[in-house]
């Protein structure tokens, strides 16, 4: 393929992957796209060894990476866990004792609990400290998951000839992206993994494509075949933004349990709830989200109380007793899709070969 972003990124297919694992990332830029790591909760030391390892492996093709700088949050070193509100540690606790998930001796779950939220990176002052890590390698992109990134932000990796790229699921939003210097825009439908809006990519992709033009735009949310590129394409983007099709690739970072779990569900099981991070999540059906749909649940806590009341009071416990009812992961819509183990490179090349029969059948009838 050939338009401004393959020449932007000299990479061969405007197939941009977000991807929490490092060998998603190699694998996707040595197929022609562009990976692209995300960094939210990573350890700074964390990134710098999967930046080397990247460095590599990638064999000289160009990636990126994403964080997490949110505008507003609360300062999480300075939350203690102790001071997560009772009757919400309560609500956890009854609903897993309920669900027959034992209990860790205290001492255990305390120090479980600690040693969770010592690895717990999302505050600003984090995400820096990560972004100086990220400016030491060759990185060639870097995108913003929440909001608009900082103007000095910009302008710093411009001078290094690092692009800059921000996620947006609103119009209003994306004008914002482009008037601190972002080179691309990230529209992000509802149908996405992770955190999202609520318009669907088929309307809010034009609207994007219109608002910031002549910026390019990528597709994001529901892309994960040849025939949902030509969409995007077709609707003004230059290129896809995928996260949701890699968890199928026997190179992703999901365990077997959650693997499983992610090939049997359909459409419907990737529900939007604000029960994970305190903010609307589009995530994998499970009893802890359903939990709150409960008559007499409470609210979700707000960012980032609730992704730590979990992690305080709930994961450990699930994990250890292997609970697979509360296993979750974020996923979008595309899961129903998603039926059976592939690669980073089949399902790029899928995607190019289903493409281009588009093209074919699209040209045919328009001739
Ligand atoms: C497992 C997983 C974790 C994600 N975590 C983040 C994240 O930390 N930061 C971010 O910007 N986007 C995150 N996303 C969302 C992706 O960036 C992307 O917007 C989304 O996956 C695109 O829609 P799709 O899932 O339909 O492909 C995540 C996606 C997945 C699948």
């Amino acid at each position: 393929m050939n338009n401004r972003l393959c020449a932007m990124f000299g990479i061969e297919a405007p197939i941009f992957a977000f991807s929490h694992c490092r060998d998603v990332v190699v694998e996707v830029s040595r197929a022609g796209g562009l990976g692209v790591l995300g960094m939210a909760r990573a350890h700074p030391d964390r990134v710098e060894e999967d930046l080397r390892w990247i460095d590599a492996h990638i064999g000289g093709r160009p990636y990126g990476v994403d964080i997490l700088m949110p505008a507003k949050y609360e300062d999480v070193a300075e939350v203690d866990i102790d001071a997560l509100p009772p009757e919400h540690v309560a609500f956890v606790q009854q609903l897993l004792d309920e669900a027959g998930v034992p209990r860790l001796p205290p001492d255990q779950a305390d120090r479980a609990a600690r040693e969770l939220l010592a690895g717990f990176h999302m505050t600003p002052r984090e995400s820096l400290r990560m972004l100086e890590v990220c400016l030491r390698h060759p990185i060639k992109l870097i995108v913003n998951a929440l909001g608009s990134p900082p103007r000095d932000l910009v302008e710093r990796a411009h001078a290094l000839d690092i692009k800059v790229g921000a996620l947006v699921g609103q119009v209003a939003h994306a004008r914002k992206h482009r008037d601190v210097g972002c080179d691309l825009v990230v529209a992000v439908g509802t149908e996405a993994a992770g955190h999202t809006g609520e318009i669907g990519s088929m309307v809010l992709w034009p609207r994007i494509v219109d608002a910031v033009a002549p910026l390019p735009v990528l597709g994001g949310g529901g892309v994960g075949r040849g025939r949902q590129l030509a969409a995007a394409l077709a609707l003004g983007c230059e290129g896809a933004w995928c996260g949701s099709i890699w968890l199928k690739t026997v190179q992703s970072e999901l365990t077997p349990e959650i693997r499983a779990k992610l090939l049997a569900a359909g459409e419907r099981d990737a529900v939007l709830t604000r029960t994970v991070t305190g903010k609307s999540c589009r995530t994998l059906r499970n009893a802890f989200s359903a939990a709150y749909d409960a008559p007499g649940a409470p609210e979700p806590l707000p960012a980032p109380l609730q992704n730590m009341l979990w992690w305080a009071h709930g994961r450990t416990r699930v994990e250890r007793a292997r609970a697979e009812p509360f296993l979750t992961y974020p996923v979008g819509q595309l899961v129903g899709d998603m039926n059976a183990d592939s690669s980073v490179r089949q399902v790029v090349q899928d995607m190019l070969l289903e493409l281009a029969e588009t093209k074919e059948r699209l040209d045919a009838m328009l001739d």
